[in-house]
């Protein structure tokens, strides 16, 4: 597969490069992890604030299986999308989709470019569908899956903690990859 970088413009004309993450983004990755506000973390699965944790990630990139797509604005990293796979059995036809967005970027339009780059690749790949897990009051990210052809599927109260350790409702979104290309 060849894996190129692209340029995108976003909603105030700021000009963004897209591309996948590489070795080399370690540091930079790393510092975009402890510029994001607590509250955005709570997307993340690890530790990344420890920055170990990223460096391992830097040092074995599979795209196979987690495809870390990156935004960056003049060398800094500004948004992280991340396309996870399995390999075998009754999912292997899926992907799952996470993304976070730096806070002076967000509402313009830079999570949807890049969920829009997700689903190209996902074709690419010959993934079916997508999946993404968003926070039910979040309309930010709710409408960021919409625009790149996600839509609402299931809820699941009470599934997931906020950051005050109370219970809060998750959205699974869905794409379907070949149907959105038909349509
Ligand atoms: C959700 C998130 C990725 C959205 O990123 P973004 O770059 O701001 O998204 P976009 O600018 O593409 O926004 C999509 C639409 O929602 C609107 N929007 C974005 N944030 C909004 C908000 N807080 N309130 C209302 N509308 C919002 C945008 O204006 C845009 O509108 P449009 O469709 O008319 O153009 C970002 O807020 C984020 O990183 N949140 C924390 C992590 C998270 O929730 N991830 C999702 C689960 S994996």
């Amino acid at each position: 597969m060849e894996i190129v970088a692209k340029q995108g413009k976003l909603k105030d004309s700021t000009i963004v490069t897209i591309r996948p993450m590489v070795k080399g983004d370690a540091d930079a990755l790393v510092k975009f992890f402890k510029s994001l506000p607590d509250d955005l973390l709570l997307f993340v699965r690890h530790n990344v604030r420890d920055e170990s944790v990223v460096r391992i990630w830097a040092e074995n990139l599979d795209y196979k299986r987690v495809f870390p797509l990156l935004a960056t604005v003049e060398n800094k990293i500004v948004a992280d999308v991340t396309l996870h796979r399995v390999p075998f059995g009754w999912k292997r036809h899926l992907g799952k989709v996470r993304i976070v967005v730096s806070p002076e970027y967000q509402k313009l339009g830079l999570a949807t470019l890049m969920l829009n780059e997700i689903v190209d690749l996902a074709a690419e790949f010959g993934l079916e569908k997508l999946w993404a897990e968003v926070p039910l009051d979040s309309r930010g990210a709710i409408a960021a899956f919409r625009n790149a052809g996600f839509s609402c599927k299931a809820v699941i109260e009470d599934l997931v903690k906020d950051k005050e350790g109370r219970n809060a409702d998750i959205l699974i979104m869905i794409c379907d990859v070949a149907a959105h290309y038909d349509q």
